[in-house]
């Protein structure tokens, strides 16, 4: 139900949210939203830290090398359509020096951290801006006009804020044809949109229902195909029948699992609980051994609505009635968006329902733009940070998945069936039946995978779970009965896979990027979790038992503790290789190239005033005697954050998703030092034109004439 302006105006001018102490949304979401919900920390023992980490933080001996080749590869070798092409502009950039390759297994030459309007990129290769913000997707979509948006235009072009990227070769390594499936995650309204400056301090008082339809419309995500030219020239194939937009207020998507169906995923809307609208908030994500795009639902929370308000503006307490224990540990509802305004359904006081049908792993067939999204309840349901798939040896699937909360968990999934290559059609319920597990990491470096299984140890219905659908519902609650380990913003998990004779299989090996914590208090350091107020995040590396992805045991250890080496009270653990622009802080994202070398992006938010230097993104070594030396390949232009870092099978393309530049942090961009907006932003950034506002974009890096990157 819609309803007009003036009665949207009316009620969102009840509420308040901001607070003028952040430049935007993104800040405030960071400082007031992502308070840690989970009780259980308060039951967490001592200290078990100190002596138990510095033992444990020692060098290795080497690592059976990973291999690692995108498993997708060998998968669409015959799959190339043979429709005519239509060649979308594209922008090249170089870096205009000469390669010199650098000791050590990342072969570049490292570039200076620091902070400007631009990206850097190390010499010797080049990046190109392939899709930006409101470029057109399909042949008949409307060019980008940032003052007259619609929704209507925005529903044909390349979303906001782009997150996790995708590849999926189309042709045998995917250098000539590919697929990108980029997710979108959010929007800033001070930055898309003329005049407007930052709504959510203003109780979304000018947000239009038109201006909210183009919010739903930048989120989502999209599936492109891209081509190459001999020249090395990257771009869009605008009429390949694969391109697809998908969409929170468009896109409808089916519900599989234990939950799909139960009472409490049942809405006026859908008196089934087996079909929902859209997806939002998605994050990282992953590709799947059979070729579909996997889109994590991380911070959905954000988009649900009440009326039901204190006078200070914050949602009532008891909230959800008898569900009112799961809005708590979920943070629900967050009010970060005016769309509960508009659409009922994100209002939790007339569909308290809905809020369950969102936080969950969407899967999506890209070969096919017909076909129905799912979302699969068998992975659970909180904030995914991500969905990175691979193969245990016996062929069964295990995603990995971090819960981006202050101390939530990690978790993996591992179907009951195994993969087989010949059955594509059979693969797409494989993420419909498994195990989810949730991890505990004890302090002797033993990783213990607990199993959230409806009748299993606490999860009965003495406590609240009724079914295994009540379980993935309430996810984190049953992680916390189980024991699981809170951890510092668990995000990406990366696993790496290695080439068997049959395929491409996780090899045992997993990393983990917790992002920061600064609410972990003296006292409440654990093995895993080392230091208090860590603000600079670290990484774990995991390694199953038997190196078997679907292990229910491993092992643990530390990587770095990020931060400034230099400066003790850090408490930063680093290879002493690493320079002074090598050490990065709040690792995010990460992948895993063809030759098993780890590569890590940053968002450090508003606090990349804390180091001086913007997000970028670095190769992590992992092996051997430089384990924990660390080297910056590229840096953000202010204000962004680096995401979607993914290699081409081959390891001769690269891309990385430059998301919201000239949003977070600029009070402390010298000379600027000031919030930005559309209307005066800290960049323009990547077309530098008067009266175009900084599009968030895709950039393709390749070696300047070719070769494998860093090699
Ligand atoms: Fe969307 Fe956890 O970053
Ligand atoms: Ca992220």
């Amino acid at each position: 139900m819609h309803r007009s302006d003036e009665d949207l105006r009316s009620e969102a001018r009840q509420t308040t949210f901001g607070d003028a102490r952040y430049g935007n949304k993104a800040e405030a979401f960071e400082a007031f939203d992502d308070q840690p919900c989970n009780p259980a920390v308060e039951a967490r023992p001592e200290s078990l830290i100190g002596a138990v980490i510095e033992t444990r933080y020692s060098r290795r001996g080497a690592l059976r090398a990973g291999l690692g080749v995108a498993a997708t590869t060998a998968l669409f070798g015959a799959s190339a359509l043979t429709a005519p092409t239509a060649r979308a502009q594209s922008t090249a950039v170089s870096s205009g020096l000469a390669p010199e390759a650098a000791p050590g297994r990342y072969a570049f030459e490292e570039i200076a951290g620091g902070v400007d309007e631009t990206h850097h990129l190390t010499p010797g290769h080049e990046a190109q801006v392939l899709l930006r913000w409101g470029d057109p997707i399909f042949a008949n979509a409307p060019a980008f006009d940032p003052r007259n948006q619609s929704e209507a235009a925005q529903l044909r072009q390349f979303g906001y804020n782009n997150d996790y990227v995708g590849f999926i070769p189309l042709d045998a390594w995917g250098e000539a044809r590919a697929l990108l499936c980029v997710n979108h995650e959010y929007t800033n309204e001070e930055l898309m949109f003329p005049g407007l400056g930052r709504q959510d301090r203003a109780g979304f008082k000018d947000m239009t229902p038109e201006l909210i339809r183009i919010e739903m419309a930048a989120h989502g995500g999209t599936v492109v195909e891209i081509e190459r030219a001999p020249d090395g020239l990257w771009s869009v194939v605008l009429d390949s029948p694969y391109n697809r937009r998908i969409t929170p207020s468009k896109t409808e998507m089916a519900i599989d699992g234990p939950a799909a169906g139960h009472p409490r995923m049942r809405t006026s809307a859908d008196p089934t609980g087996t079909r929902v609208i859209g997806t939002l908030n998605n994050c990282a994500g992953g590709i799947t051994p059979w070729g579909t795009y996997l889109m994590a639902e991380e911070n959905f929370h954000g988009y649900f609505w009440t009326d039901q308000r204190d006078a200070e503006g914050k949602p009532q307490d008891g909230l959800g009635g008898d569900q009112a224990a799961s809005y708590d540990r979920y943070g629900l509802p967050g009010g970060w968006y005016a769309w509960g305004t508009l659409e009922e359904r994100f209002n939790v006081d007339k569909e308290p329902n809905e809020p369950n049908r969102f936080g969950w792993i969407v899967e999506v067939d890209p070969l096919d733009p017909s076909s129905t999204p799912v979302k699969h309840t068998a992975l659970g349901r909180f904030r995914h940070e991500g969905s990175e798939c691979v193969l245990a040896a016996d062929g069964r699937a295990v995603v990995y998945s971090g819960d981006d909360g202050r101390f939530e968990y990690v978790y993996k999934f591992v179907s009951s069936k195994p993969y087989r290559p010949a059955d594509r059609a059979g693969a797409m319920s494989l993420l419909s039946e498994g195990v989810l597990y949730a991890a505990r990491f004890d302090a002797d470096g033993g990783l213990v995978w607990l199993p959230l299984t409806h009748g299993e140890g606490p999860l009965t219905a003495e406590n609240g779970f009724d079914s295994q659908a009540a379980v993935m519902i309430d996810a984190r609650r049953a992680a916390d009965l189980l024991g699981a380990t809170p951890m510092d913003r668990p995000e990406d998990v990366q696993p790496r896979t290695r080439l068997d004779g049959d395929g491409s299989f996780g090899d045992g090996t997993a990393y983990v990027m917790l992002t920061n914590n600064n609410r972990r208090t003296a006292g409440q350091e654990d093995a895993a979790n080392p230091r208090a107020e860590n603000v600079f995040g670290h990484v774990i590396e995991i390694r199953e038992e038997g190196g078997d992805p679907a292990a229910t045991s491993g092992r643990w250890e530390i990587v770095v503790r990020c931060g400034d080496p230099q400066v003790a009270e850090v408490g930063a653990e680093w290879s002493p290789e690493t320079s002074a622009d090598g050490w990065f802080a709040c690792p995010d994202n990460a992948a895993v190239d063809a030759d098993g070398r780890l590569w890590i992006s940053t968002d450090q938010g508003r606090g990349w005033g804390r180091t001086g230097k913007a997000d970028g993104f670095y190769g992590l070594e992992t092996e051997g005697e430089s384990r924990g030396a660390s080297k910056l390949f590229f840096r953000c232009p202010v204000g962004a954050e680096l995401c979607g870092p993914v290699f081409s099978p081959s390891g001769e393309t690269l891309f990385l998703a430059v998301q919201h530049p000239g949003s977070d942090g600029t009070r402390d961009f010298a000379g600027f030092e000031r919030d930005s907006t559309f209307d005066d932003p800290a960049t323009r950034w990547p077309d530098f034109e008067d009266g175009v506002p900084p599009r968030p974009s895709v950039l393709v890096v390749r070696k300047t004439g070719g070769g494998k990157i860093a090699v």
